[in-house]
């Protein structure tokens, strides 16, 4: 059996596939997060009695804990979610975005290295790569070109795991996802924020013209990515993962809406984000030649199941947004009342 450790397991993706991995393989999860506003250990309750799992509460940053685990555990494998990940958070202040997803993925790599690590996942994403205009995707040999202070530090991480590759010639692996939704998503991110507030008959505050473009990939479609790439990816290597689901904003609220059914006068327009990306696409041809992977979940299924999760935990949305937060960003993000 092998010890894997996740980080940031805790968050959205990270308690996903935590539960994906225990259900659909044979490894033992170590999972250490340090619980920030978006790591909830209620994420995890289904699995917290299931002897192959260990949580420790805990920074990325902290090298000798992360020695500390690599070595007591017997680590072999390693899978790095553990980030600041959200866009208007670092347009606001970036230092923690840099702290995390730079420092705390130099820190995991300099403490992985000194071990017999197999196996490095590092967990990035589609924004590394910038913003596409109507045509064209993005490949695994895109340039990386960052607009956000948060892709700006998702792209430090992968430039560091890229030069301990070639340096130390170190086990690791990067994937890079268009936006996954899902259970458990914080609803900081725009499809949860999209249903909490129409079910509590709120503001929708819509960014700009509405006409931003995503790729949304359901989330168990990319934990089995992150499974094939655990077993089967190759070492030093880029994959790209996408959900083959491009949607403007607009539309998007519109279909969640209906399934709701609250009228779109909830959409309230508001100022522009800065600097935002206006469209990203993913070539995912990559992973699927070679590993056989592809999206299986159609968006109309997949955003029914998300919505139909969200009406059935209406407690787990209280209990995660606590009201400080929601002051908070209500203050600082929106200007609306939220
Ligand atoms: P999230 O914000 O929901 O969860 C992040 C988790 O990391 C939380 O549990 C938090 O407590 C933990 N964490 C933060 N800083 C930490 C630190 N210094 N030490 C230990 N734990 C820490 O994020 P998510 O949406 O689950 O994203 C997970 C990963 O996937 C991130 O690396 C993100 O950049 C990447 N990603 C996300 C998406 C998406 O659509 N959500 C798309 C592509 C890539
Ligand atoms: P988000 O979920 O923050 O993901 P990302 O910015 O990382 O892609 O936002 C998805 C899209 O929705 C993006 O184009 C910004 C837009 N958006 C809004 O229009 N209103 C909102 O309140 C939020 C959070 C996002």
């Amino acid at each position: 059996m092998n010890n894997i450790l996740i980080t940031g397991g805790c968050g959205f993706i990270g308690s996903n596939f935590i539960r994906y991995l225990l259900a659909n393989s044979n490894y033992r999860v170590v999972n250490l997060d340090c619980l920030t506003y978006a790591g909830n250990l209620e994420n995890l309750i289904s699995v917290e009695t299931n002897p192959k799992y260990k949580f420790f509460k805990g920074n990325i940053c902290d090298s000798s804990l992360v020695s500390e685990i690599i070595k007591n555990e017997k680590i072999d494998c390693i899978i790095n979610f553990a980030a600041e990940s959200h866009v208007d958070r670092s347009i606001l202040d970036a230092s923690i975005f840099v702290q995390t997803n730079v420092l705390g993925t130099q820190t995991l790599l300099e403490s992985a290295r000194k071990t017999e690590i197999k196996r490095y996942i590092q967990i990035s994403t589609d924004e590394v790569y910038g913003s596409l205009g109507a045509e064209g995707y993005f490949t695994e040999t895109t340039p990386i070109a960052p607009n956000s202070p948060y892709s700006a530090s998702k792209a430090g991480g992968d430039l560091l795991v890229r030069s301990y590759v070639e340096t130390y010639n170190f086990p690791a692996l990067i994937m890079r996802c268009s936006n996954n939704y899902g259970p458990f998503q914080f609803p900081e991110k725009f499809i949860p924020l999209i249903i909490a507030n129409a079910l509590n008959d709120k503001a929708i505050p819509l960014y700009g013209d509405g006409l931003n473009i995503r790729d949304w990939i359901f989330v168990e479609d990319f934990c089995r990515a992150i499974h094939c790439v655990l077993e089967k990816g190759r070492i030093g290597e880029v994959y790209n993962v996408g959900g083959n689901s491009e949607k403007n904003n607009k539309e998007l609220v519109k279909i969640i809406l209906e399934r709701l059914n609250k009228p779109e006068s909830l959409v309230t327009k508001v100022t522009d984000r800065l600097g935002h990306d206006r469209r990203y696409a993913i070539d995912y041809s990559k992973i699927n030649q070679e590993l056989g992977w592809e999206p299986l979940c159609k968006f109309e299924e997949g955003i029914q199941q998300t919505i139909d999760w969200y009406v059935n935990n209406k407690q787990w949305i209280n209990n995660v947004c606590s009201q400080r937060y929601l002051d908070y960003y209500a203050r600082n993000y929106k200007g609306l009342e939220k």
